[in-house]
């Protein structure tokens, strides 16, 4: 059968997972671009999303109808057993990182956060936490680095934490982290020995923040454990559109976990985890005045990408009045 199936590839780097996830999906006849489109999933969205996009596998226990035999139903078991085994430090979260990824292609993570996280008109919406999060990030200073040069292409984040009235919140503490150049998190090379790519830091006395990172780019999940052999195997393209992760603690707001996601990706509206909101979609804004780059600490103040973000953050209250309204407006 010819194949309907187009990846665009992000990197050289990811050149043969793609070819294998065109294979795969190819061998099933199926048009990733008439996928159904997959941001902004809510509770009552998900799960018809999440079955759509697993039904072109004519395997599937996702399909209606398939009964599920006993050889089925072992090697369901032994899928699970390897995920398990795959949560181990090699990856170095704090938590069991390849039952997370699997949480998160089956929709779970995303059904969980727009359950628990619904926010009010104007905080910033959450998104899924991902397997990536590490407990070391070093602390870094305004206007640092997270990255170590040489890591990827020049970008500058800033803004402001602020409360829903737009009053600043000082002394928020700020995770971040993203994949390099290359597409990969820090943990995922085995010659790690610091964290890289990823840094926590304070909002200053008038809530705003800054720092040095690099553009992150579009991935493919770790396909080296069962989870991402399950998506390939269900004919699933594999990849996350690029993001930078935010997450924001700060006292007397409710803890919030979100990503930025660079307009004009490919797999904007197909990520693979349907993690995207369009609310979360940016615009980054070329930056080429050298005295500015200079300035920000970019070497030899040469051009970078500007991600300009301010985050709201809603109190408990505000939160839980989000989460009564949301929930009385759903489907029954
Ligand atoms: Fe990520």
């Amino acid at each position: 059968m010819a194949s309907k199936v187009k990846i665009t590839a992000p990197a050289d780097y990811h050149t043969e997972t793609i070819l294998e996830a065109n294979r795969r999906a190819a061998e099933h006849g199926i048009d990733l671009s008439k996928l159904p489109k997959l941001t902004d999933m809510t509770a009552d969205t998900i799960t018809d999303n999440v079955h759509v996009i697993n039904s072109n596998c004519k395997y599937c226990l996702f399909q209606s109808g398939t009964r599920c035999s006993n050889p089925t139903n072992r090697a369901t078991l032994e899928f699970l057993k390897e995920t398990g085994k795959m949560c181990s430090d090699i990856r170095h979260a704090s938590v069991p990182a390849e039952f997370i990824l699997l949480s998160d292609v089956l929709g779970v993570s995303s059904l969980v956060d727009s359950l628990n996280h619904a926010k009010p008109p104007g905080a910033t919406e959450a998104c899924v936490l991902g397997p990536f999060f590490t407990e070391d990030a070093h602390e870094f200073q305004n206007g640092e680095s997270i990255a170590t040069e040489g890591k990827g292409d020049y970008m500058y984040v800033h803004g402001k934490i602020l409360d829903t009235n737009g009053n600043p919140i000082p002394g928020a503490i700020i995770d971040t982290w993203e994949t390099d150049g290359h597409g990969l998190y820090d943990t995922q090379y085995a010659d790690r020995t610091e964290p890289d790519c990823r840094g926590r830091l304070h909002s200053a006395e008038d809530g705003s923040y800054a720092f040095r990172a690099v553009v992150p780019v579009s991935y493919p999940i770790p396909s080296d454990g069962p989870v991402g052999k399950l998506v390939t195997n269900l004919g699933r393209h594999v990849f996350r559109p690029a993001h930078l992760h935010m997450q924001v603690e700060a006292q007397g707001y409710e803890k919030l976990t979100t990503a930025w996601y660079p307009r004009g990706d490919p797999y904007l509206y197909s990520d693979a985890v349907f993690g995207v909101h369009t609310s979360l979609i940016v615009d980054l804004k070329e930056v080429t005045d050298k005295d500015l780059a200079l300035k920000r600490g970019f070497k030899e103040g040469k051009p970078h990408l500007e991600l300009h973000r301010d985050i709201v953050l809603a109190t408990p209250e505000e939160g839980s009045a989000a989460r009564k309204r949301y929930t009385s407006s759903l489907k029954q």
